[in-house]
């Protein structure tokens, strides 16, 4: 048994353009529209490893899954992937993203400050959490799964 954080999901799908107000509050995300029958797990913060397609290139992620209640979006629920290593749009690309460990809850903030705060240490965290044993193996699985299926 892992540890009860521990993530074993990987969802894959092409970027999307979303509300447009991840760059003005600092965190910009790429929106990632799951393939159908790609599973996504349950709304929450997790941390996690992006497979960008067209480069092969792994970036360490933020991810969040859910409604964003904080700006009252609506019931839908959208996976948002912020890369710590690149400030790259990747609309139009395909992404696989790699669950490492959830983080926290989602949380309905009382201000974008908040929000942006809070976001700040869940980057933090996701530094730590992607620098772990598992993390490193499951880098190798996404790896493994890139080679055996990118077209070269
Ligand atoms: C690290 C991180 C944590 C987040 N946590 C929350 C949260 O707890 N509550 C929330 O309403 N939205 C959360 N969000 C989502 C933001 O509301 C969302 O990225 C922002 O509204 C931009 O959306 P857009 O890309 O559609 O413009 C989080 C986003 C990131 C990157």
């Amino acid at each position: 048994m892992g540890d009860p954080l521990t993530v074993s999901a990987h969802l894959a799908g092409v970027v999307v353009h979303g509300a447009g107000r991840g760059r003005g509050l600092g965190f910009p995300t790429a929106n990632v529209a799951a393939d159908p029958g790609s599973p996504v797990p349950p709304p929450a913060i997790y941390s996690g490893w992006v497979v960008r397609h067209s480069t092969g290139v792994v970036h360490h992620g933020t991810i969040s899954i859910g409604s964003n209640p904080t700006f009252c979006d609506t019931t839908d629920v959208h996976v948002e992937v912020y890369c710590h290593d690149t400030s790259d749009q990747f609309y139009g690309e395909r992404v696989e993203v790699w669950f490492v460990a959830r983080i926290r809850d989602t949380v309905k903030f009382a201000s974008p400050e908040d929000l942006v705060r809070a976001a700040r240490q869940d980057v933090l965290r996701s530094e730590e959490l992607l620098a772990s044993d598992h993390a490193r193996r499951v880098l190798d699985d996404a790896l493994a799964t890139y080679r055996r299926t990118a077209s070269f």
